[in-house]
């Protein structure tokens, strides 16, 4: 039995998913999760490219335990600098350097030689390896590039002495039987291929990201990259549960597996998702809403008698258990405990307790509390500690009904001072939206707002989810509350918080 090491890239390529911007602690809470789920190697982030990111870097290498810990770089002296910088702490670092090979990047975007892109490849692995013995080569656009000089980049790269080689569809442009042969290829054309180990990193703008990368470890790839609920640029790379479900369900033919402890799939999706706002599709293989759901009176009747009839996975080995504990106001702290524990989060005793308390208030308004009650409870009292709140709600009070025009009466304090002011509105929300945004005199425009985990009935808490845009920054908010205007006016704000956080972090421009 072969094992197919796991590389997560969820807090880098998955952040470069639009909107999905997350937080130091917000990393770190996730990081730590990976850590349980067992994934070999966590891509933390791309050092150079923000402050913020050199500090999630800095900080998982200092506080997560078990996996090697990552940081990208590009082929350039300043990025392996500063990744080898943020990574020092780590007991077992990697530099992971990248350029791209193929004459269409080379040309329009690197205005390289072949010959300059493979001098300055090597040249920056021998850099890297001058920090670290563990460095990963990628070969931007590989499944672009032209085979014979591929493989020759692979050849000085491993010399250099990089130990991992990545082969990136960077566009997810091939399919699999393409991708397959490119990997084959490599093995035997590459001369000293046997001392590295191969690695591919496929994206999904084509739905083949999971498929290529089987096909490549079907022909010798023994690392996959990939993100959690298949998060990332575009499309999406790889997700890792299908990825790893996939190995383990079929290890009859593939006779390989990964070392990932699968029970925790599912509170690791439940944690990304709640974290970045991206939900999931109900659809999704292994993760989605209705992967266990079954609706067909046949199917249910064949499952009733035997749970093989139509399950290939069952439920417990992802972590969806089905003794699922009811919570509500007389639960107690070691039941909500659990229940966080099974969405992803073991929350340090300051955190439980303003959680559990937040809880406690919150099932006293209404009869059942749901997961995404407790995912809210978290994201709105814990997650949002590391933002500076610029701008914060003090007083809502809106009207509206089918005999008046919407308005709303907002107070807030920016900066410590005390303002308020009332304006109209099309609805409730649009009212409480326009009196903000002139008390805030914010720039950004809404580009999304969603109601979300609204369970059960009507006593239930609404979370609501805000998308703004100001110049090239992005940000998610937000909210949590049982009435929804307020939660959307929590939304609003915890937006423009972090979009003030964002602006003062400067991005370099990432190739
Ligand atoms: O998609 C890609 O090519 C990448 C590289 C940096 C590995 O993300
Ligand atoms: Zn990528």
């Amino acid at each position: 039995m072969d094992y197919i090491k796991i590389f997560d890239t969820t807090l880098r390529d998955g952040e470069q998913s639009p909107g999905a911007s997350m937080n130091v602690e917000e990393k770190i809470i996730i990081a730590k999760q990976l850590a349980r789920l067992g994934v070999d190697i966590i891509e933390a982030g791309f050092a150079i490219s923000s402050p913020g990111d050199f500090e999630a870097v800095k900080r998982i290498s200092h506080e997560v335990d078990g996996p090697v810990i990552c940081s990208l770089a590009r082929a350039k002296p300043e990025d392996i600098d500063k990744a080898w910088e943020a990574l020092k702490g780590a007991p077992k670092p990697r530099i992971h350097t990248f350029i791209s090979t193929s004459d269409i990047h080379l040309k329009h975007q690197f205005k390289m030689t072949r010959e300059e892109a493979k001098k300055r490849a090597v040249d920056m692995v021998k850099r890297a390896r001058g920090y670290v013995d563990d460095v990963e080569f990628s070969p931007m656009d590989a499944s672009r590039s032209e085979p014979v000089y591929l493989y020759e980049v692979i050849e000085a790269v491993i010399d250099a002495g990089a130990s991992t080689i990545n082969i990136p569809d960077t566009v997810g442009y091939s399919i699999p039987t393409e991708f397959g042969a490119l990997i084959k290829g490599i093995k035997e054309n590459v001369s000293n291929i046997k001392k590295a180990v191969i690695s591919v990193h496929c994206h999904n703008d084509l739905g083949l990201a999971v498929a290529n990368s089987l096909a490549a470890v079907m022909n010798g790839a023994r690392q996959v990259e990939c993100t959690i609920n298949g998060i990332g640029e575009r499309a999406g790379n790889a997700s890792l549960e299908e990825i790893v479900m996939i190995l383990r369900t079929r290890k009859d033919i593939l006779n390989l597996d990964t070392r990932i402890v699968t029970e925790q799939i599912y509170p690791t999706s439940r944690l990304v998702s709640s974290i970045t706002g991206i939900m999931v599709q109900p659809n999704k293989a292994i993760v989605g809403d209705n992967a266990f759901a079954h609706e067909s009176g046949i199917h249910q009747d064949g499952l009733l008698k035997e749970k093989t009839t139509y399950e290939i996975i069952r439920p417990e080995s992802i972590g969806i258990s089905h003794s699922k504990l009811v919570m509500g106001k007389h639960s107690g702290r070691h039941a909500f405990k659990t229940r966080l524990k099974e969405l992803g989060y073991e929350l340090s005793d300051d955190d439980l307790n303003k959680a559990f308390e937040r809880f406690k208030k919150v099932a006293d308004q209404k009869k059942e509390v749901f997961d995404e009650d407790i995912e809210a409870i978290v994201a709105d009292e814990i997650l949002r500690i590391e933002i500076p709140e610029r701008f914060k709600l003090d007083k809502l009070n809106v009207v509206s009904g089918t005999e008046s025009v919407p308005n709303a009466f907002v107070e807030m304090y920016i900066d410590g001072k005390h303002v308020k002011e009332a304006g109209f509105g099309d609805g409730p929300v649009d009212a409480v939206y326009k009196t903000i945004a002139h008390i805030t005199k914010t720039k950004s425009k809404l580009l999304k707002y969603s109601v979300n985990a609204i369970t059960g009935g009507t006593d239930a808490q609404g979370e609501v989810t805000v998308r703004i845009q100001e110049d090239d920054h992005i940000v998610l908010g937000q909210g949590a509350h049982t009435d929804i205007i307020v939660a959307s006016a929590k939304a609003y704000i915890n937006a423009l918080n972090k979009l003030e956080y964002k602006k003062k972090e400067k991005k370099v421009k990432v190739v």
